[in-house]
């Protein structure tokens, strides 16, 4: 046997730290925080331990609990006090969101990124206006262009309240654009756009529907989410958000679809996120709560691959306990 290559020599504990070619920062994570407009006390969120949903007068000492771990972003989702149709609260110059916006941009340096869809606001929990003859047809679905025109109202709400960078999640065609232009016709140039851009419809998503209680009201978003059998397409759907102007282009969920992230790094120069959703952090920590993985070890390893993949950012429920440790 010729042993004159023998990879173990750079695995011992002197030469590893100089070889490693990955490495986590609190810089590179995003820490979700919801807040929600029905409540006068924060309320623990079950299916996500360790995360709540505040008030918002809250908002501002939930973000500076984020900021004392080193990260240095948030994103937020707001849990309004009424829904309807059209989800009119998403674009309220008084919502949560909004609100929420102005005290954090106000009182703190965070980065804040705002998560603009719909179906938080909605009553029947779609990602738009849906159809006429929905829900009682079946295929019937959310109107597209019709729900373009709220989605740019929306953003446009959140940058006048101070938001640094919109995330629309709703996967509409065209959405981007529509929000790039309404952002610059008003002099916001400078608010940036991370797009879900290879969204997929996931069961991964079930605990967030819970915590934000947006899940859909009948059928589900197969007509508007990616199918998660589809590689080739998610090059298609980012293609179309670069030329419409995305700064940053977020693969969602993470872990599975870790391919599609390599692949986005590999064709595209923008910076790419990786959404490490609420079911990859639900099922490791309840792997964890049985004593069956070690959860500070796992999580670590969860967002190094997620980097080592290709993801420049990652957006991560296990912000705070990552930065921490680091
Ligand atoms: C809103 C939105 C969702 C998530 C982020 N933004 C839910 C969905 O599309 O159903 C999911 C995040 C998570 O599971 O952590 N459209």
């Amino acid at each position: 046997m010729d042993l004159t290559k023998r990879p173990r020599r750079l695995r011992t504990d002197g030469i590893r730290p100089l070889v490693s070619e990955t490495s986590l920062a609190p810089a590179d994570l995003i820490a979700p925080v919801f807040v929600d407009a029905t409540t006068k006390k924060r309320i623990p969120i079950e299916s996500m331990p360790g995360h709540e949903r505040v008030p918002i007068d809250e908002a501002v000492p939930r973000v500076k609990e984020v900021l004392e771990t080193g990260v240095k972003a948030v994103i937020l989702f707001g849990i309004p006090e009424t829904k309807d149709e059209r989800g009119s609260r998403a674009w309220a110059q008084d919502g949560v969101v909004q609100q929420a916006t102005r005290a954090i941009t106000e009182e703190t340096d965070a980065y804040v990124i705002t998560d603009a869809c719909l179906c938080e606001y909605t009553e029947h929990g779609h990602c738009g206006v849906l159809e006429a003859g929905a829900p009682e047809q079946e295929h019937v679905t959310v109107d597209n262009d019709e729900t373009l025109d709220l989605l740019a109202k929306t953003a446009l709400s959140h940058a006048e309240a101070g938001a640094d960078m919109i995330a629309p999640s709703g996967m509409m065609d065209g959405m981007v654009g529509t929000i790039r232009t309404a952002l610059d016709g008003a002099g916001f140039e400078h608010v940036s756009l991370m797009s879900y851009a290879a969204k997929y419809e996931s069961a991964f998503y079930g605990p967030f529907r819970d915590a934000a209680d947006g899940a859909p009201a009948f059928g589900d978003r197969r007509h508007y989410q990616m199918d998660p059998a589809n590689a080739r397409e998610a090059i298609r759907e980012v293609e179309l958000d670069v030329t419409q102007g995305a700064d940053v282009l977020m693969v969602k969920p993470a872990l599975p679809y870790l391919d599609i992230v390599a692949s986005i790094r590999e064709t595209f120069d923008q910076p790419v996120a990786a959404y490490n959703v609420s079911g990859e952090y639900a099922m490791l920590h309840a792997a964890a709560d049985n004593g069956w993985l070690d959860l500070e070890a796992v999580a670590h390893e969860s967002l190094l691959s997620i980097k080592r993949a290709g993801a420049d950012l990652i957006l991560t429920y296990f912000a705070e306990e990552i930065a921490r440790q680091l």
